[in-house]
C-alpha cells in the first residue's frame, strides 16, 4: 500500500490495495492513514454494493439513510447519489450536498465518516471539495477563538428553516420533504469539538445546517457564525477532489465539511453510492 500526500491542507490518496479483499493489517494502515491525512481517496477500486458495505462496517456500524427512497435494491445502507433518470423517474438523489457541511450534524449522533464510491463520473464537473476544520479552528483569529469558547451550535435538518441555504428546483419532491423535516428536533454541539481519536481541536459549524448560536440572539448568532462560515472555507485549508474512474473516496467528518460542486448536466450522468459510518455525540 502506497499513501502520498494530495492537498495542502490535507488528503491523501492511496493505491496498491484491492479493499474487496482487505487483510488485517492493511485495514489498520488506512485507519491510520485516514486519521492523519482526514480525507482518503483510495483509487482504482472495482467493488459491489455488498463488498462497500463490508469495507465499511469495518469502521462501525452504518447510519440508516434518510432518503430510504434512493437507495440500492436490497442494501438499504446503500445511498445512490445521481442525475441519471429512469421512465421519467430521478433513480438518485440529485441534490446531494450541494452547501457546505458535515454530514448528519443534525443527527443525535453525528456520522464519523462517510464514504463515497464512483460508479459513474461525469465527463466534466461533479467535483467534491472539503475543508480542514483542525486547521480552520487553529488560525482563528484570538478574539473570535475566545468569543466561541463554550458556546453552542444550532443544527437544523429542513433547508426550509435555514436563510442561508436554497432547494434545489431540480429535486422533484424537495419541497414536501424538506416540509416534513421541519418538525425533526435540533441538535445542540459544541462551535468547537474535540476528535475523540486525535484529540485535536476542530471547528464543528456549516452554513447548511448550523442555523443559531444557542442563547444569544439572532443578530449576535449571525455575526459569529457569518464570520466563522467565511473563515472555515478559506482556500488554504481546501481540497479540491477530482474524480477519477474506481475512486472511493472516505472522509472524517469530525474535522472535515464538504460540498458538492455540481457543475454536471444530464445526459452527462453522474452516479456514486454513498455509505455512513455512524459517531458518537460531539463534545
Ligand atoms: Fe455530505
Amino acid at each position: 500500500m502506497d499513501v502520498r500526500k494530495l492537498g495542502r491542507s490535507m488528503g491523501a490518496e492511496v493505491t496498491g490495495v484491492d479493499l474487496g479483499r482487505l487483510d488485517d493489517p492493511t485495514f489498520e494502515g488506512i485507519r491510520e492513514a485516514f486519521l492523519v491525512h482526514q480525507v482518503l481517496a483510495i483509487r482504482d477500486q472495482e467493488l459491489t454494493p455488498a463488498a462497500q458495505l463490508a469495507f465499511s462496517r469495518r469502521f462501525g456500524a452504518l447510519e440508516d439513510q434518510l432518503n430510504a427512497h434512493y437507495t440500492v435494491d436490497g442494501f438499504p445502507e446503500v445511498l445512490v447519489l445521481s442525475n441519471d433518470v429512469k421512465d421519467g423517474k430521478p433513480v438518485g438523489l440529485i441534490d446531494g450536498g450541494d452547501f457546505w457541511h458535515s454530514d448528519s450534524s443534525h443527527r443525535d449522533k453525528p456520522s464519523m465518516a462517510t464514504i463515497l464510491y464512483a460508479v459513474k463520473n461525469p465527463k466534466e464537473g461533479g467535483d467534491t471539495e472539503f475543508s480542514n476544520m483542525y486547521a480552520a479552528y487553529d488560525t482563528l483569529p484570538d478574539d473570535l477563538k475566545g468569543r466561541i469558547a463554550g458556546l453552542k451550535g444550532v443544527h437544523a435538518v429542513s433547508k426550509l428553516r435555514n436563510k442561508r441555504v436554497t432547494v434545489s428546483s431540480r429535486r422533484p419532491d424537495g419541497k414536501d420533504f424538506y416540509e416534513r423535516q421541519k418538525s425533526i428536533p435540533d441538535q445542540i454541539w459544541p462551535l468547537v469539538r474535540t476528535h475523540p481519536v486525535t484529540g485535536r481541536k476542530a471547528l464543528y459549524v456549516s452554513p447548511r445546517f448550523t442555523i443559531g448560536i444557542q442563547g444569544l440572539p439572532e443578530a449576535a448568532a449571525d455575526e459569529i457564525l457569518d464570520r466563522l462560515f467565511a473563515h472555515q472555507t478559506r482556500e488554504e485549508f481546501r481540497y479540491r477532489h477530482k474524480w477519477r474512474d474506481g475512486d472511493l473516496v472516505i472522509w472524517d467528518n469530525r474535522c472535515v465539511i464538504h460540498q458538492a460542486t455540481g457543475g454536471f448536466a444530464y445526459p452527462d450522468v453522474r452516479t456514486m453510492y454513498r455509505t455512513v459510518i455512524a459517531g458518537d455525540a460531539p463534545y
